[in-house]
């Protein structure tokens, strides 16, 4: 290969990378009052979901505010899937011990920058945010993950498991009842791996106990996931 069809090779893929970035960063724009989620992991988030545009799988997020990032990802894959919103729609359970200090520091503050209300959300915004994406397949779980995650049926294979529920208990249920049932290739994204000791721990714990030997990875900006084997 020549030197010009080198270069023109890089500049067009540079073209097409900064193409498809500044759509993610479009999508957060468009539902940045619906979630928590910064815009660089945002968009890492979009970018990881589009590498299972292939396979197969309904998309489940555990934990989902209002809504914004589930939304995000609607918008990009359509009503070609389906979405289960999993949430109390009343903010998150008490820390315990396993959660650590900081958490306990942070649910005890309630001035705190990020407190939202202990992260507390009406369902209509996550409706309204899905409307948004223009999606018909979705569907809201309300409740404790301990008594909705148990009994649900409604999902055999998911593509896209996207745990976002802070604390040591809440992410230990999901895995429990949802990690069987990702496919393979599939992924299962942890919103919280990297910010709260309990959720670390949750993830620690569930692949001993399973023996699983799966790679806890790690975006450009830090959003950790696991490829599911
Ligand atoms: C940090 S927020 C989620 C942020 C959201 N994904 C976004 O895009 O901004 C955590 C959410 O998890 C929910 N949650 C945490 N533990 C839960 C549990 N055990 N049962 C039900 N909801 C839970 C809270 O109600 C809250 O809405």
């Amino acid at each position: 290969m020549s030197m010009i069809s080198i270069y023109l090779n890089n500049i067009s893929s540079a073209v097409r990378y900064n193409l498809a970035l500044s759509k993610r960063v479009g999508i957060f724009n468009k539902f940045s009052a619906f979630t928590m989620i910064r815009m660089l992991d945002y968009t890492d988030n979009l970018e990881l979901c589009e590498s299972v545009s292939t396979i197969q799988g309904d998309v489940v997020e555990c934990g989902v505010w209002r809504g914004g990032m589930i939304a995000g990802i609607a918008q990009m894959f359509g009503d070609s899937r389906r979405y289960f919103l999993f949430d109390s729609f009343e903010g998150l359970p008490p820390v315990t011990d396993k959660d650590g200090a900081e958490a306990k520091k942070w649910q005890d503050d309630h001035t705190g920058a990020t407190y939202y209300e202990n992260c507390k959300a009406e369902m209509s915004f996550a409706t309204a945010a899905m409307e948004q994406a223009g999606c018909k397949q979705f569907f809201l779980e309300k409740g404790w993950f301990s008594d909705t995650l148990p009994v649900f049926t409604k999902s055999t294979e998911i593509a896209i498991l996207r745990l976002d529920g802070d604390w040591y208990d809440s992410t230990m249920c999901c895995l429990e009842n949802l990690y069987p049932k990702v496919v393979p290739g599939g992924l299962i994204i942890i919103d919280d791996y990297y910010t709260w000791d309990g959720c670390t721990k949750a993830v620690h714990d569930y692949l001993s106990k399973e023996q699983l030997t799966v790679k806890i990875e790690r975006t450009k900006n830090g959003v950790c996931y696991i490829r599911k084997k």
